[in-house]
């Protein structure tokens, strides 16, 4: 196309040609800020303008349309297959190790190695198969004993490793001409097309200091938010939801469609380059792989941010610790960390074995997912009757964690798996968040399966289920008669964001709601120290010590109090602005739908649920009766209008709280600096007011400090709330 354009531009008007070529010029450092540097400038409304005008030209100019203008980023008619492409230089895979004792290992190797190939090679040079290089010298960043003449440990760049789709992209002259899959590792499938869709993908490499032809490898991945707006559009359209972000992605590349890819928001991000040819007179190519990387961002790709080079296995492995702690709020799938030999020259010397480069490993993260048996299916009813089908696992190692349950949420995605008992299924635990089932692997369902039928009653009390219109969720209509119900709400009203009743956990509520020693959370103010001491696995002590627990737990907060009500949709930050707006818990009794939705994030649908709770005679006398016990809290002076916030001596203050703390929680400090009238947020910047920093503050203590935000310890935080507790 770009030979077209050369021909065919005479006879078009030369204002129309430079007007184009300005606007791609545009267009591409646009692109370049936005995905490569995460630094737009400009607005998206600008930009797509911007983008309109040149497809405008286009459309009337189509000989002006060239291979790298940057309209091909929305994609273009569809292919009828893809094409085999054979890749010039294989793409390897890695290695993988799965603990620090193998990283140590792999260490070892690749140490050994090298110094092995020293002591069989001539004096200042170490031969590999296919290359004879100059021993290490002194600015070398391996460190090399001159006096053994052996290396003792080596640079590593560590990498995330990206749970994508490897790709091959192929720069001649700066323009990008080829865009192919992995394959088999030798042979893939060309996809040009839709790699020009990705918007961190340069279809026009900056600047001129790049070789004439340039392969550039690295993973396209689907961030994890466009993963759940795709799955989002997905279901609305009725179609099959993705597995995973690597499936998404890996699905959006298959399209011969390329505008279907276009929709998809996928990434690049560059971690290698393969053929090189053509290096421009008097520019040397990068010798290290962290500084060929840095070459490729400033080609124009994306790298990753979290890349970083340290000095020997150790620091590796505490890389990786880091990484893991912070794997769940990276924007993208990560399963692994990826380590590389730093030093082209050593990777030469280190060649590669089968199909893998000795020079690097892959520390795999647990596996989040694995596959198991479903032994059973059963109903649980929560504490606003929702029923939510539990999947009985064999149990199965995952995540790091022995998971036994699952939970299949509602009759919805019942359907949409249908899993069945007896069936194989994908278990997925990522982090911290509760397992759950992904998909059912059908070659592997047994004979005579049946699809699972939703109960119509209650499994506990055996009132009808319903189902409300507009709602997913399938509920028991027993309410209070309902021993789930009468349990989990006992449960919510002791736990430690509520009540904080110490030593009530929930085998205890069951016990004594099975006992018929309580049938509601007023009953627990009425317990009998006999009757308690009774209990099986209880005893005279540990009942006096859950009573003194109980009888503490009077002593609250007003926002506390409204939490353990179990007010559906009121969480715990929803009854802090309910208690911080409204004062008193009669002001909030009295509250109406109009008023509630004046509030900080409260909209109709939870101010419908608030009055639908305080309207219930039953509630507001188990709000008094609460209260006639002992429960209580410092009242503030009742406060309808916002105003009477400012009067908080933290109001309008921006905390931000990281690392470990030993005499309070996170949460406990939070609550308190928040209970000041502050406002704690999860990231420093520059108008954070204050940074609580304990042990392990890493990041952020670093950020606060090169913007000079004040930092505090937890002992000065600790004197801080106690002079302004004392105040108020
Ligand atoms: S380097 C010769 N770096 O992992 C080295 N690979 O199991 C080749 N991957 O197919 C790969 N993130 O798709 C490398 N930072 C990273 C990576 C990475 C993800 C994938 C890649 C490769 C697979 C190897």
């Amino acid at each position: 196309m770009t030979e077209e354009l050369n021909q065919s531009t005479a006879s078009t008007d030369p204002s129309i040609v430079i007007e184009v070529s300005a606007l791609k010029d545009e267009l591409h450092r646009h692109n370049y800020l936005y995905y490569a540097l995460d630094n737009p400038e400009i607005p998206d409304a600008e930009y797509d303008r911007l983008l309109r005008r040149l497809q405008e030209l286009e459309a009337a100019h189509p000989h002006l349309l060239s291979t790298d203008s940057p309209s091909l980023k929305v994609g273009s008619a569809p292919l009828d297959a893809f094409t085999q492409v054979a890749h010039k230089m294989p793409m390897l895979s890695l290695d993988n190790a799965f603990s620090a004792e193998e990283m140590g290992e792999f260490n070892k190797r690749v140490i050994d190695r090298l110094n092995n190939s020293l002591n069989t090679s001539s004096s200042n040079t170490l031969s590999s198969n296919n290359s004879s290089v100059k021993k290490p010298v002194k600015e070398s960043s391996a460190k090399f004993n001159s006096q053994s003449e052996a290396f003792e440990w080596l640079d590593y760049v560590c990498e995330p490793k990206l749970d994508g789709i490897a790709v091959s992209l192929i720069y001649e002259a700066g323009l990008l001409v080829l865009g192919v899959t992995r394959g088999d590792g030798s042979t893939g499938e060309d996809i040009t097309a839709n790699v020009r869709t990705v918007g961190s993908i340069p279809l026009k490499l900056k600047g001129d200091d790049f070789p004439a032809v340039l392969e550039v490898r690295g993973e396209i991945y689907m961030p994890k938010a466009s993963f759940a707006k795709t799955n989002a559009i997905a279901l609305d359209n009725g179609d099959k939801p993705f597995v995973n972000p690597r499936n998404a992605a890996a699905g959006s590349l298959r399209q011969l469609d390329s505008r279907i890819t276009a929709k998809r928001s996928l990434e690049m991000c560059a971690y290698s380059v393969g053929i090189v040819e053509g290096l421009v007179e008097g520019v040397n190519f990068p010798q290290t792989h962290q500084k060929i990387l840095l070459q490729l961002s400033q080609w124009g790709f994306r790298i990753n941010s979290e890349m970083r080079l340290v000095a020997g296995i150790d620091a590796c492995s505490e890389y990786y610790e880091q990484l893991s702690l912070k794997r769940d709020s990276l924007p993208y799938e990560i399963d692994g960390i990826v380590f590389k030999v730093n030093e082209i020259e050593l990777q030469k010397i280190l060649g590669f074995i089968s199909r893998a480069p000795r020079w690097a490993i892959a520390r795999k993260f647990p596996a989040q997912e694995e596959a198991t048996q479903l032994l059973g299916i059963e109903f649980q009813v929560g504490r606003t009757g929702a029923i939510t089908p539990v999947a009985r696992l064999k149990p199965i190692f995952v995540g790091g964690v022995t998971v036994s349950n699952a939970t299949l949420h509602n009759e919805d995605e019942v359907r949409r798996l249908d899993a069945r008992v007896g069936d194989t299924v994908i278990v997925r635990r990522a982090g911290d968040v509760i397992p759950k089932i992904v998909s059912v692997i059908l070659s592997r369902r047994p004979d005579a399966t049946a699809p699972l039928i939703f109960p119509e009653f209650c499994p506990v009390c055996g009132s009808p289920i319903v189902q409300l219109p507009d709602e997913v969720v399938k509920r028991c209509s027993g309410g209070l008669i309902c021993g789930a119900q009468v349990k989990e709400a006992i449960k919510h009203f002791a736990s430690r964001k509520a009540m904080d009743i110490d030593g009530l956990g929930d085998k205890l509520v069951e016990q004594l709601v099975d006992e018929k020693l309580i049938r509601s959370v007023i009953d627990l103010y009425h317990l009998d120290l006999d009757a308690l001491a009774s209990l099986e696995r209880m005893g005279k002590k540990s009942a006096k010590n859950l009573l003194a627990a109980i009888e503490m737990s009077k002593l609250t907060t007003l926002a506390r109090f409204i939490y353990s009500l179990g007010i559906r949709e009121v969480g715990e930050a929803t009854a802090r602005n309910l208690a911080q707006h409204f004062g008193g818990i009669d002001n909030i009794v009295k509250s109406d739908e109009e008023s509630l939705v004046l509030i900080n994030d409260i909209g109709p649908i939870v101010a419908h649920f608030i009055v639908d709770f305080i309207s219930q005679d039953n509630n507001q006398r188990l709000i008094s009766q609460l209260q006639e016990q002992g429960v209580n809290w410092p009242e503030r002076n009742s406060q309808i209008n916002n105003e009477a916030d400012v009067s908080l001596p933290l109001t309008g203050k921006i905390y931000v709280i990281s690392g470990s703390l030993y005499a309070l929680t996170r949460d406990e400090a939070k609550e308190k600096l928040q209970a000041l009238g502050a406002t704690v947020t999860g990231s420093v910047s520059k108008k954070t007011d204050c940074l609580v920093a304990g042990p392990g503050a890493g990041s952020k203590l670093t950020k606060a400090q090169s913007l000079s935000v004040p930092v505090i310890d937890e002992e000065q935080l600790q004197v801080l709330l106690s002079e302004y507790l004392a105040e108020s």
